[in-house]
């Protein structure tokens, strides 16, 4: 197995990138079916963790769009914080519009709570919700995710976007904490 350490940690490959691609066109399908017929739809992408995603998801959207970034944090080494800020707004319109969050894990849902919540104000005419990967072990909350790439186990992961620490964002594959 391909292994990896990054400071004190060790992680081994659990999804490599050729099935990381796989899963992404198939989830932009079902994207561009149910949204071909809508105007304008938004993405709005969750930094910095879906930076990898979006751009590979949205290279496969055939619909016109615009893509818009929001940065919020929760996460301190491997386990949440629980405490969800919103660093960057929002300067696109939202009212009527149709939205696609994209997230790239989803764990316990609380940054999504917070998401929706933040985002309903702003009176959209819906929010759809898509996350590469799902934690189901973890989710604590009730909000409908309507794509999703993967559901994983309850382990800390890093690569495609995701960090320990601020290091692995940058790798291709996805590697699990090796305990
Ligand atoms: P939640 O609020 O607990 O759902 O956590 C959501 C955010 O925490 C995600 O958008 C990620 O940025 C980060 N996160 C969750 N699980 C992991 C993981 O296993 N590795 C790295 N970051 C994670
Ligand atoms: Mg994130």
């Amino acid at each position: 197995m391909k292994k990896i350490k990054l400071k004190d940690k060790e992680f081994g490959v659990s999804l490599d990138s050729e099935e990381i691609q796989k899963i992404i066109k198939q989830l932009a399908q079902k994207i561009n079916n149910d949204f071909k017929d809508k105007e304008t739809p938004l993405f709005i992408s969750i930094l910095n963790g879906s930076f990898m995603f979006t751009a590979d998801l949205l290279k496969h959207i055939d619909f016109n769009c615009e893509i818009t970034f929001l940065k919020l944090s929760s996460y301190l080494g491997t386990s949440t914080t629980g405490n969800v800020k919103e660093l960057i707004g929002i300067n696109e319109k939202i009212q009527g519009r149709h939205v696609i969050v994209l997230e790239d894990i989803v764990d316990t849902g609380i940054t999504l709570e917070q998401i929706v919540h933040d985002l309903k104000r702003l009176k959209p005419a819906d929010i759809r919700i898509s996350t590469f990967l799902f934690k189901p072990d973890a989710y604590k909350k009730d909000i409908k995710i309507d794509y999703i790439g993967k559901e994983i186990p309850n382990d800390f992961i890093i690569g495609y976007g995701l960090d320990y620490d601020g290091l692995g964002r940058n790798l291709a594959d996805i590697y699990t904490l090796i305990q």
